[in-house]
């Protein structure tokens, strides 16, 4: 059981990445393989259907999807823009949602993945309202997001100098968001087998 874990901002202190560290440091110490995905490692242009008519999907695409199709968990960290889940990461799904030639069923990429969500705001809400958005765009491209979330606000302030968060009770429900996932994970493939 696999987990692909996305950050929403490519900024570099971000306080989004930061928090995904967290919850991705709970899924290793559950036993989960994770993968990190830097979306700035991942040239991505803005999506558009001429383009892709023409020019087909850019290779970093191909890459992303192939990531995609390769992990079943999806731990996933947006900032909040006007109530919204950052452009970046919107990007990102919408050009993994596509097909790649007509035996590709829609939404292939996608197919049975399980997510966790979280996000990291300076301001009090702690993104929670991209995050309400965000899953409805999961469950429109066929993704399960657990009902457990963490919203982090008041960021700025949030982190200590190791990367840690000062607030304990919040550190372990970040922490335990990954593991959680990865324990989800695991009863469906049981279920599965
Ligand atoms: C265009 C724009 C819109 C924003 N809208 C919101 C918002 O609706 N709610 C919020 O809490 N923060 C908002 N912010 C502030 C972001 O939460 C802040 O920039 C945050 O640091 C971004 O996440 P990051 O630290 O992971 O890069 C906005 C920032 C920008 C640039």
């Amino acid at each position: 059981m696999k987990i692909l874990a996305l950050s929403g901002s490519t900024r570099e202190e971000s306080f989004n990445s930061r928090l995904l560290d967290i919850a991705v440091a709970g899924a290793r110490s559950a036993g989960a393989e994770v993968t990190v995905v830097d979306l700035k490692n991942y040239d991505l242009p803005l999506f558009n259907q001429d383009f892709e008519y023409h020019e087909g999907a850019p290779e970093a695409v191909i890459q992303l999807k192939d990531l995609m199709i390769e992990h079943q968990g999806l731990l996933i960290a947006s900032p909040e823009y006007n109530g919204f889940p950052s452009p970046l990461l919107k990007n990102a799904l919408d050009w993994v949602s596509r097909q790649q030639n007509d035996h590709e069923p829609p939404m292939f990429a996608y197919k049975g993945k399980i997510a966790a969500v979280m996000a990291a705001s300076p301001g009090a809400g702690g993104g929670s309202r991209g995050l309400t958005v965000l899953r409805i765009l999961l469950q429109n491209l066929g993704v399960m997001a657990l009902p457990g979330q963490i919203t982090l606000g008041r960021a700025s302030q949030a982190f200590r100098e190791d990367g840690r968060l000062h607030d304990d009770q919040l550190q372990r429900a970040a922490e335990s968001l990954g593991a959680d996932l990865y324990d989800v994970l695991l009863q469906q493939s049981t279920k599965l087998d």
